[in-house]
């Protein structure tokens, strides 16, 4: 059994019952994310796709906590050492990597990143992680490209991270292309609402999903869902 909680913006919680993996812990500056407790996050592996403010985040902060190890790119790896970081796992493109929870592949993602001090940030990162059986694509801040198709070739998808809030990442018309692309019918959103640039209609992202025979999970900041037998 997978859980799934959302906490804000790109920032989810993968937990197996034994691993618990948090993505993007963007927490203290959004203002959704409020009722959200940094200090209760005690993650095994922090995923950061890349260095905008709004995906590194409060990471420093709960690594330190946790003595979570850090999964992200050379130019990231190399800004959290000099933070005291020590626990980094440094990926690029093609790499795929066995942890004692699964895998996780390393994929495109079309976007940019720079760290908040203005450092080089390195190529922005999508995910691919298998854990507890189940194949989950956690496609990082990004437009829609062609090497989504390949995701297929690698794994089937049991779920699906989209973003899909638009200006910054693909708008939903995209997103539901993607869906396509990636041959996944259970979605879940993200990089919505956060800021007013990025503000979605609920109901028509639900709709057309609904109309490409998808489904379009919004989770509220905090909520869970479990993942269980394959679809
Ligand atoms: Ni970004
Ligand atoms: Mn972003």
């Amino acid at each position: 059994m997978l859980n799934i909680q959302y906490l804000g913006h790109s920032c989810f919680m993968l937990d197996d019952g034994t691993h618990r993996l948090l993505f993007d812990p963007f927490i203290s500056g959004n203002p959704m994310a409020e009722a959200i407790d940094i200090k209760s996050l005690m993650p095994h592996y922090i995923l950061v796709s890349h260095g905008h403010g709004d995906h590194i985040g409060d990471s420093v902060e709960i690594a330190h906590q946790s003595n979570a190890k850090i999964i992200c790119n050379y130019e990231v790896g190399q800004w959290l050492h000099k933070r005291g970081i020590t626990q980094t796992h440094e990926v690029n493109y093609g790499g795929k990597l066995n942890f004692d929870f699964g895998f996780v592949k390393i994929v495109n993602a079309v976007h940019s990143s720079m760290l908040p001090d203005e450092t080089y940030g390195g190529n922005p990162l999508g995910f691919l992680i298998n854990i507890a059986g189940k194949n989950i694509y956690y496609a990082g801040d990004t437009g829609l490209t062609m090497d989504m198709k390949l995701i297929p070739l690698w794994c089937k998808l049991d779920v699906a991270i989209l973003p899909l809030g638009n200006t910054f990442t693909m708008d939903i018309d995209d997103a539901v292309i993607a869906s396509n692309f990636i041959e996944c019918n259970e979605i879940i959103g993200m990089h919505y609402d956060t800021f007013q640039p990025i503000k979605i209609n609920h109901e028509e992202a639900r709709q057309k999903f609904a109309d490409a025979g998808k489904k379009l999970k919004l989770l509220w900041v905090g909520e869970s869902i479990k993942v269980d037998s394959g679809q």
